[in-house]
């Protein structure tokens, strides 16, 4: 839910920025500012300073900076809204209630329900672990068997589910939990013939799984004994706090150090994650048992853009792998991959090799995407043989085609090319090609999933809505779409050719499309132009420097852009529009927005020279006649592309 603007201003008024980084960091005051060793780079001297007159901190030795909802952004990954949430809870300012509807307020009120009874669950599986006789003398031992220590099963809060029937219902219930919520979540289930409830996760170990932020989500529960008709684990149901796509395990442990490593370790499972962590590897986390998913990767990429894979060396393994590094490339990660021999996994290794050893492995083995593709497909196909040699040529070709960053993606053609001893051109020729197969697979693939799910209604109202917003309202719009979604890249068809298509990036369709065009208020106009300038520099954009810029009117607005990421428009909302994540269809949804900006801009521009025209001067007359014929050149081209983009 959107947070109301009075409510943005109240938390700002009550931050005290000391206060918050104190809760991470140990401060020392020298003269009037505060300093402490950075939380972002390995030092010995403090180069962090907390200005508390000035509401802000810098970090020397990373350049990074900005206020207290920065400074939790940065250190937690929040979102700014996550973040200014959490500062209200710190402050005890009262976010909800006013502007929020019947229906949410029951989403929400049930979601904290379910979290208290899945917080309530993991205290008592912990309990069980550690204090019942049953618990102790199976869960605990099996625990100590696997070399896993005091301090890593409080760390994680790992439990035990007795093997009984009815223990844990029974406890939840007497706690007055409604079991309605226990068996949302998986915790119990209902027998169909006596229609009692009965306790899911009956003599297994549990895993608690938390959200980025701590917060128990659901859990995951492994049998102790090998009788194969058991399923190794079971896990809590897909609840309304529980997507198994999103969720990565360990992430809220690891999330510190795979920010100061720059790096994160991709694993398969719990035990992975727990022994590296009580190794001293702990930028590491699961994909637990289901396949990488782009959710994940974007959860991750809050915290690096370097992600190392382990797999063991089986078939599935190196597949998984394989598909794994596509994803992660599509979403602008580098990937690593490690793969360990004699199907172990990092638990297992460590077991018999120990931590060192697994150190020096991953630090000699580890291979970059492109090496672990190539050796891998060398392994297969006989490149003295062509046919066998295109085959690898392709296969390189479509991987390196999900590269979004046309340099680097250059940069990897010309090293390929040499690796495989061809020509430049031909291999960027094959990537080319993929690229345009992948394209069209995509764009197949878009129509196949309209077709079994359509939603012509979400994808057409906003349109309208945008449509009915005042051109004041359009340019906040196109900001806030410009600071969201900057780096992202759509597909863009040219007018003159529909078969043929254009790849671009956002932030380049906007520089394009507003040339020539200024925003009409002056604080809008001021930031996106700040904005192109920085990009044209820098080929990139950080958005704290705008949420801690001197221009206070510039700070304010883009906190107000950012924090409006998740819901577009209040208002929209509450005449009923749904408005579906701009992500939905990204080039439809942007083009259209800027089309339809365009035209009303465009129009005014017209309305205005027109007035103009009728008391001009004779020396005037060629120069507005020229505007003219330029303006409504133009307003026919925005016609036609608003007409292909509403139509497509
Ligand atoms: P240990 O055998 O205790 O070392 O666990 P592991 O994590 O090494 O198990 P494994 O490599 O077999 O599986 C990797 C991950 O896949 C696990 O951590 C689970 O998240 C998931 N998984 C494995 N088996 C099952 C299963 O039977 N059901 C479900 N839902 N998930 C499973
Ligand atoms: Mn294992």
């Amino acid at each position: 839910m959107r947070i109301p603007e009075q409510k943005v201003e109240e938390i700002y008024n009550a931050v005290d920025i000391v206060e918050v980084v104190s809760d991470y960091l140990p401060l020392k005051k020298r003269g009037g500012n505060y300093w402490a060793l950075s939380p972002f780079a390995n030092e010995k001297t403090p180069s962090f300073a907390v200005s508390p007159a000035k509401g802000i901190y810098k970090d020397f030795s990373t350049g990074k900076g900005g206020n207290a909802v920065n400074f939790l952004m940065e250190m937690e990954g929040y979102t700014y809204p996550e973040a200014l949430r959490h500062l209200a809870k710190k402050y005890g300012i009262e976010l909800e209630e006013a502007e929020e509807s019947e229906e949410e307020k029951v989403g929400r009120d049930k979601r904290q329900s379910l979290f208290i009874v899945n917080e309530f669950a993991s205290k008592w599986f912990h309990q069980q672990l550690l204090e019942s006789e049953e618990g102790r003398k199976i869960g605990l031992s099996y625990f100590k068997e696997r070399g896993i220590l005091q301090k890593t099963i409080e760390d994680f809060q790992l439990g035990y589910a007795p093997d009984s029937w009815e223990a844990f219902t029974e406890a939840a219930v007497a706690q007055k939990h409604n079991p309605e919520f226990l068996t949302d979540l998986g915790l119990s289930g209902t027998s169909e013939k006596s229609g009692k409830l009965y306790d899911r996760f009956r003599g297994r170990v549990m895993f608690p799984i938390t959200n980025h932020t701590g917060k128990v989500v659901g859990f995951g529960g492994r049998v102790l004994t090998s009788e194969k008709q058991m399923a190794k684990y079971i896990n809590s149901s897909e609840s309304a706090v529980y997507n198994k796509s999103q969720i990565l395990y360990g992430l809220y442990h690891a999330r510190q150090h795979v920010r100061n490593e720059d790096q994160c370790i991709l694993t398969e499972g719990y035990m992975d994650t727990i022994v590296l962590h009580q190794n001293g590897i702990q930028n590491v986390v699961a994909s637990s048992g289901t396949a990488l998913t782009p959710e994940q990767i974007r959860l991750i990429r809050r915290f690096t853009k370097n992600v190392l894979m382990i797999y063991d060396g089986d078939a599935a393994g190196v597949k998984a792998a394989m598909r794994g590094i596509d994803l992660l490339l599509e979403e602008g990660m580098n990937a690593q991959v490690l793969v360990l021999p004699d199907n172990h996994d990092p638990d297992s290794y460590i077991g018999e090799h120990g931590s060192a050893a697994f150190r020096e492995f991953a630090r000699a083995e580890a291979k970059s995407f492109l090496d672990f593709k190539l050796d891998n497909l060398s392994q297969q196909l006989d490149v003295s043989d062509p046919a066998q040699q295109a085959e690898l040529i392709r296969a390189i070709s479509d991987t390196l085609a999900r590269l979004p960053d046309m340099l680097k993606r250059q940069l990897f053609v010309k090293n390929t090319a040499e690796r495989l001893d061809i020509s430049e051109e031909l291999m960027a020729r094959a990537v080319h090609e993929a690229m345009q197969s992948l394209g069209k697979q995509q764009r197949r693939e878009a129509q196949r999933q309209q077709r079994f799910d359509p939603k012509p209604e979400a994808e057409v109202k906003p349109l309208r809505a945008f449509e009915t917003l005042d051109l004041a309202r359009q340019e906040k719009e196109l900001l806030r779409i410009l600071l969201n979604h900057h780096d992202k890249s759509f597909e863009l068809h040219p007018t003159e050719n529909l078969e043929e298509v254009e790849n671009i990036r956002l932030i380049d369709f906007f520089m394009d499309e507003l040339e020539g065009l200024p925003f009409e208020n002056t604080v809008y106009e001021n930031l996106k132009e700040e904005i192109f300038k920085v990009y044209r520099q820098n080929e990139t954009l950080q958005l704290h420097q705008y949420l801690s810029h001197p221009d206070p009117a510039i700070t304010s607005l883009t906190a107000d852009l950012l924090s409006l990421a998740e819901v577009p428009s209040e208002n929209w909302r509450k005449r009923g529009v749904m408005v579906p994540p701009i992500d939905h269809d990204l080039s439809r949804a942007v083009q259209s927005a800027m089309y339809h900006y365009q035209r009303r801009k465009v129009g005014k521009l017209l309305d205005e020279l027109q007035e103009k025209m009728k008391v001009m001067k004779e020396e005037e007359e060629d120069e507005l006649f020229e505007m003219f014929m330029y303006l409504t050149k133009m307003r026919k081209e925005v016609a036609e592309k608003l007409g292909i983009v509403v139509e497509k």
